[in-house]
């Protein structure tokens, strides 16, 4: 099973308790592992959260490098957890365009957990599902102009496998956290056949609890890919 997670509600929480944001994302860092312990003891074989998007990017300069200093942190401090748990990391987005710092850290874990077998942790960074595709397209387009490929050739698999996420399964879940619901750039080819959960919880109220909710939840849908019932129960 695949489950993505758009990780909302960090700001909102925060000013509740009447601190800033930053103190809200650095809760959020404890959900994070908390839904990966989790996702990796259910059996869950990907996980991907959204941790920045490109849109991200223009938010205050503050709250930007506060958010690479905790992503830098954050991978540092749970190399050690993610080799002893057997959890490989992963990345989607625009590497390139997070602080050299951040960007090197990120491939030296993803490098020391490549050999881990029980899940895959996928960080969607400096992402946006529209780039993703242009990317894409512009990857087929390329092969077309160099006759490696012929335009029969391009299928739903073709454009699958020249997205960030090449050989990662589709998710079948997607949750929300805050009561937002809206898709926000996210997975926007990968997601064509996946439920949808929204909780009102804000990210840093997310814990292994909300999670059990969400796939039993999940569980309990009809999931028919355009058939009819009868045709899914034959
Ligand atoms: C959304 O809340 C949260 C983010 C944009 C950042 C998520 C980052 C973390 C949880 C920390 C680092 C993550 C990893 C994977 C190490 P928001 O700021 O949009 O909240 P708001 O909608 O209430 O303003």
């Amino acid at each position: 099973m695949h489950i993505a997670v758009i990780m909302d509600g960090n700001g909102r929480w925060a000013k509740q308790q009447g601190k800033n944001r930053v103190f809200g994302h650095r809760h959020g860092v404890s959900s994070v592992r908390d839904t990966a312990e989790a996702c990796a003891e259910l059996g869950v074989k990907y996980l991907t959260l959204y941790a920045f998007s490109t849109e991200n990017w223009f938010r205050p300069q503050l709250e930007v490098s506060a958010l690479m200093t905790l992503l830098l942190k954050t991978i540092n401090g749970e190399l050690n957890t993610l080799l002893k748990n057997d959890i490989r990391l992963n990345a989607i987005g625009d590497i390139d365009s997070l602080p050299k710092s951040v960007a090197k850290e990120l491939r030296e874990a993803i490098e020391k957990t490549a050999h881990c077998k029980r899940m895959e942790l996928v960080l969607a960074l400096s992402y946006s599902g529209r780039s993703e595709i242009v990317r894409a397209m512009k990857q087929i387009a390329l092969k077309i102009q160099s006759k490696e490929i012929s335009l029969h050739e391009i299928d739903d698999n073709l454009i699958s496998d020249s997205l960030y996420t090449a050989g990662i399964p589709d998710p079948e879940l997607l949750i929300r956290t805050s009561g937002e619901k809206r898709i926000s750039n996210f997975l926007l080819w990968q997601l064509a056949y996946a439920e949808f959960y929204f909780t009102e919880k804000f990210w840093p109220e997310f814990n292994k609890e909300e999670l059990y909710k969400a796939i039993l939840d999940f569980q309990n849908r009809e999931r028919r890919f355009g058939k009819t019932s009868e045709q899914i129960a034959s």
